[in-house]
């Protein structure tokens, strides 16, 4: 949620900072800015709406400046409009900086700051920040000492980069609950809220941790607490390519993503199946391995589509490995004071690595003592580092902020922790070497579903203008009903329910008519019976149904508006092919009604407030 980027070195700083925001975009999109400084003047540049907004507000604006930061924005505090953009200053214009998170308490803090003579100009928490450093500067401090006290004055969460005319060598950073990553190069330095901002110059970074403050300058950088203890950091690697943040020819990164999964499924696999032995390995759990494997109880928590990877694991767990499963939003675990015993074991799901509500939660669980693992898209992210031990799924950079790839690698990964835990208890050689085998061919039977594209396109061209949707489905399918309503709602603002298919009696049955499209995950499986009972209800009340149904199935072809065939796998897979044609469903219907498919309205890809 917001993005930062900063530059200090001999290129022109204007350019780079501009790049990184395009790349940060996916984070927040309702306003951006840059502050650059130039021959010892700072010139601050803002616009409302998206990069491209500020990048024609910029056009006729010639810098040489050297450093500089930026800023795309995801309002919390104050509407998005140019005032509150980012970035913000104090009274005199000599402290400039840009903040994701939230100053939880802006109001006692500006209260304050007013009573001593401070006037401000936005609605924003951010501005309290700059109006705070400034007023411990006065006290005659260095302003290091300022800025370390301003930041001790904080409640809340923050990543801040800040450029200053008192000290104009240097860039401050500082992070508390919201990522900043310090990019190492030679002769110049960098710092971001996302590596993916940084990677076409460096790949040297290393992760401020909470409390952790960063001073870089063209030469170097220093790190400490904001107690004033020095820490030294490793520099890390990043991995992955930058072609992987790039469109390559899609017209949106999530049509790009979509088309990734055979790949992205695979990677999630790679290196990680003994066929002869039928059982999974996952390194990452060496530290922790024999409290995951003998957990008397497992608790999966997670937001929005790593949630719905979480109720597909919810059902292999149990089915296989016998062990009680309890998956609840990270919001409401981190609050409600769940009873977790020490033999409990605590997974907690996320894409980013970075969701504030998943990371609270993560702390809530490890401050009970008990065990905590992760299944982790972004390495290095703050909930990766956190967690005792965990699993990444390498699906590599997801851009779009509609989840797909992520979901489809978390069920992968989900199986091949059910397979691990389940060896140990009661599965059998055989049967895990028959799952084992199955999941190889996960990655073709994903190409094969790919393929229902045409099909889906003409579908999305005949029910775009609905206003709502149903999505039902059974036993591992149901999650999948909700991952498929969640993405139509995110990209084509359309509203969309998922629901049991059985618990459709129940309520939704009352809103079906012959403008209710429904669409019935209706794959061969243990359920499939009742579900097709269930289509059967939905047509006595004219209801349209799109039913996705595993291949050479013709049974349901007279019965329903349209079927979408897909290769058929096991009951504990096929959630990660059933979701590919609801996935393209949602993008289509998207596209014809003309949305900005990868940046919808309101929402944001990394959500790092709570
Ligand atoms: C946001 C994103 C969703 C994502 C959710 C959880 O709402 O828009 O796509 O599923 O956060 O994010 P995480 O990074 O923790 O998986």
């Amino acid at each position: 949620m917001c993005g930062i980027v900063g530059y200090i070195g001999n290129k022109d700083v204007l350019p780079i900072l501009m790049d990184g925001l395009k790349r940060l975009e996916y984070r927040g999109y309702d306003s951006a800015g840059v502050a650059i400084l130039d021959e010892g003047k700072i010139k601050v540049i803002k616009q409302v709406g998206k990069i491209a907004a500020l990048e024609t507000e910029l056009n006729g604006n010639s810098t040489s400046g050297k450093m500089g930061i930026a800023h795309t924005r995801w309002a919390t505090h104050g509407e998005p409009n140019q005032v509150n953009a980012h970035p913000h200053t104090d009274e005199s214009g000599n402290i400039i900086l840009v903040h994701n998170g939230i100053i939880e308490n802006y109001n006692a803090l500006k209260k304050m700051l007013v009573s001593k003579g401070h006037t401000f100009h936005t609605d924003t928490d951010t501005e309290t920040v700059a109006h705070l450093i400034s007023e411990f500067f006065q006290n005659g401090t260095s302003f290091e000492e300022a800025f370390r006290a301003a930041l001790n004055e904080i409640d809340g969460t923050y990543g801040i980069a800040m450029i200053t005319k008192h000290e104009p060598e240097k860039i401050y950073c500082a992070r508390k609950g919201s990522p900043l990553v310090i990019g190492v190069g030679e002769g110049e330095n960098f710092v971001a809220s996302d590596a993916s901002a940084i990677i076409a110059h460096t790949r040297n970074v290393i992760y401020l941790e909470d409390g952790e403050i960063a001073i870089i300058s063209r030469e170097g950088f220093v790190t400490k607490t904001i107690d004033n203890k020095t820490v030294t950091k490793r520099i890390e690697k990043i991995s992955f390519d930058l072609e992987r943040i790039e469109k390559a020819g899609y017209p949106h990164f999530m049509l790009k993503e979509i088309h990734e999964q055979p790949d992205t499924v695979a990677d999630a696999m790679r290196g990680r199946l003994i066929e002869e032995e039928g059982v999974a390995k996952l390194g990452g759990l060496t530290p922790i391995l024999h409290n995951v494997l003998r957990a008397r109880k497992i608790f999966i928590t997670a937001c929005g589509t790593s949630y719905h990877a979480g109720l597909v694991g919810e059902y292999m767990l149990e089915q296989y490995c016998r062990v009680p499963v309890e998956v609840e939003y990270a919001s409401e675990f981190r609050y409600r004071d769940p009873i977790i015993e020490d033999d409990n074991l605590v997974v907690v799901i996320t894409q980013s690595g970075e969701t504030a509500d998943t990371l609270a939660a993560l702390r809530e669980a490890k401050r009970k003592g008990t065990t905590v693992m992760g299944l982790v898209n972004v390495v290095g992210s703050s909930i990766a580092r956190e967690t005792h031990g965990g699993t990444y799924i390498h699906a590599g950079p997801e851009i779009g902020v509609a989840s797909t790839k992520a979901f489809t690698s978390q069920v992968a990964a989900l199986t091949l922790l059910t397979l691990m835990i389940a060896r140990t208890k009661a599965m059998s050689a055989e049967e895990g070497r028959s799952i084992v085998k199955e999941m190889k061919t996960l990655p073709e039977k994903v190409a094969q579903a790919l393929k229902t594209d045409e099909t889906v396109k003409k579908i999305a061209e005949e029910f775009k203008e609905k206003r709502n949707f149903l999505y039902l489905g059974r036993g591992y399918n149901y999650p999948v009903a909700l991952e498929g309503a969640l993405k139509l709602k995110e990209i084509s603002y359309i509203h969309a329910e998922g629901y049991p298919a059985a618990e459709m009696k129940h309520g939704p049955i009352a809103l079906i008519d012959e403008d209710m499209p429904v669409v019935v995950i209706a794959t061969r499986d243990s359920t499939y019976e009742k579900i097709v009972s269930n289509i059967e209800e939905v047509k006595a009340r004219k209801g349209r149904v799109i039913a996705v149904v595993s291949e050479g199935d013709d049974k349901l072809d007279k019965l329903v508006d349209y079927t979408i065939p897909i290769p058929m796998t096991r009951d504990l897979l096929q959630p990660i092919i059933s979701i590919i044609p609801l996935q393209l469903l949602a993008y289509h219907i998207a596209v014809l009604r003309g949305c900005d498919v990868d940046q919808p309205r309101n929402l944001a890809k990394s959500v790092t407030v709570e």
